[in-house]
Order: C-alpha cells, then sequence, then structure tokens
C-alpha cells in the first residue's frame, strides 16, 4: 500500500492534521534525544520526515538509520536528506520482524504514526515488539508518536467523524488512493487507547511505559525504556 503514495504522502500529512504533526513530531524527537544518545532508529521511516528531524536537530553528533520495507517511501527521504544537505543519516530497507542490527545497538528508537501498523489486527506483532526490544540498549529509549483515541466523548465522537468522513474521503480524494486513507481512517478509529498500548508495550517485555497526550488525545506519545 505505502508503494503507491510517497509522492504525496507529506502533503496529504500537513493537510490532514492542519500541519500539526509537524508540532507533534518536534515533540518526539526531544523526546528520542532526552538520554543524549549516539545511535538512534526511525523505525518504519517511511518519507524519512522524524529521521531528518532527528539528524538535523542532533547537528551531526550522532548517526540516524531510518529502516522501511518500502523503497519507494525511502527514495522520497534519500532525495529530502540530499536537498537539505542532511549527512549524518542514512536509511536501509528492511522488515520490522527482521531487522538488519545487531541486539543492544541503538541509544534510542522513534517510530511515527507506523505503530498502528505493527499493532492493529496485526498477526506480526509480537515479532515486531521482540526485535524492537533486542535492537535497543539497556535503559534505551522507544518512542512513539501516534494516533489515540480522546478521552472526553465528545471530543471522541468528533475525531472518530472527522476520521470517517473527511480522512476516508477528502483523503482518498486529493491523493488517489483511496484504499489507503480508507485504512487509515478505519483503524485510527478503532485503534487502542493509552492504557491499552502500554500494557502491549509492558506485556511485550519493556520496563517503564509512560505517554503524553496530545490535542485532547487525539494523538499520544508514548515513552518505553527497555
Ligand atoms: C504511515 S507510514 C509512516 C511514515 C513515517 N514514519 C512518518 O512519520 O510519516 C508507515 C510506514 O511504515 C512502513 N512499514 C509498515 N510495516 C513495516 C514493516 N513491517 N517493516 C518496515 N516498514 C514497515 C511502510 O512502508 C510505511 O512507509
Amino acid at each position: 500500500m505505502f508503494n503507491e503514495v510517497p509522492q504525496r504522502y507529506d502533503l496529504m500529512n500537513r493537510i490532514l492534521t492542519f500541519r500539526m504533526d509537524e508540532m507533534w513530531r518536534r515533540k518526539t524527537v526531544t523526546e528520542c534525544l532526552k538520554n543524549y544518545p549516539s545511535k538512534v532508529l526511525d523505525l518504519c521511516t517511511g518519507t524519512g520526515d522524524l529521521a531528518l528531524r532527528l539528524a538535523k536537530k542532533a547537528d551531526g553528533s550522532i548517526e540516524v538509520i531510518g529502516v522501511d520495507f518500502s523503497e519507494p517511501m525511502m527514495e522520497v527521504a534519500r532525495k529530502k536528506a540530499l536537498k537539505k544537505s542532511i549527512n549524518n543519516i542514512r536509511f536501509v530497507f528492511g522488515d520490522v520482524a527482521n531487522l538488519p542490527f545487531p541486539s543492544n545497538h541503538f541509544d534510542s528508537i522513534g517510530i511515527g504514526f507506523a505503530f498502528r501498523n505493527l499493532t492493529y489486527k496485526n498477526p506480526n506483532t509480537r515479532k515486531y515488539l521482540s526485535e524492537i526490544l533486542r535492537v535497543l540498549k539497556k535503559n534505551g529509549r522507544f518512542v512513539i508518536v501516534e494516533t489515540s483515541q480522546p478521552e472526553n466523548m465528545l471530543m471522541r465522537k468528533l475525531y472518530h467523524f472527522y476520521m470517517k468522513n473527511f480522512v476516508a474521503t477528502i483523503g482518498g480524494f486529493l491523493s488517489g488512493h483511496p484504499a489507503a486513507y480508507h485504512y487509515l481512517a478505519h483503524s485510527a478509529r478503532n485503534y487502542y487507547n493509552p492504557l491499552e498500548v502500554e500494557t502491549l508495550l509492558k506485556e511485550a517485555g519493556f520496563a517503564k511505559t509512560e505517554h503524553l497526550s496530545l490535542m485532547t488525545g487525539m494523538a499520544a506519545i508514548y515513552i518505553a525504556k527497555k
């Protein structure tokens, strides 16, 4: 599915979140860098938005790797890195089910709006989480920014209405890929709340978890420590 959407992927993110995704990504980067890492992995990097922000903010002092199993998405990421002259970054082909890195390698791992893909009705969820734990160093940080569920009933209804009527239809129309945006809207409407995500992480073996709620709970940042 992702091989079909790279050209308009960034633009659609900006439109559908009214640019709020940029603010959420900035906060995610701050959380990823809080432990002064030297090696950072951006999982499911896509067009590299999170990875490029990480590499830029850390100003050449850290090594950033973006991993994804969609080459067309990463081609966009590589072009962006070249254009912005960001050199401390590499984009590597790989599946989260079998990460091409040694154990206990990264100080921080980030993931932007793809944890839902790995965990919503996905039979490989356990494998993904055990691979993430394997490549993360002890005391390392796993930082997730993902859609969530507002606690307030009215906000939740509004959010679901927006997902169903705008993201699925307008996103599908503007992007030219209705199936991809239908999947996004459907999975976001049905995705886990923060308690469920933190339980999933703890059951997978993460020692400590916490979350920050964004925009009344429409999205959340999770910080899990190994
Ligand atoms: C919604 S996009 C998110 C892209 C980017 N992280 C961002 O912040 O915009 C999801 C990305 O996850 C990648 N992906 C999904 N499952 C994957 C897996 N098992 N292994 C590697 N990449 C995966 C897709 O190819 C796609 O590029």
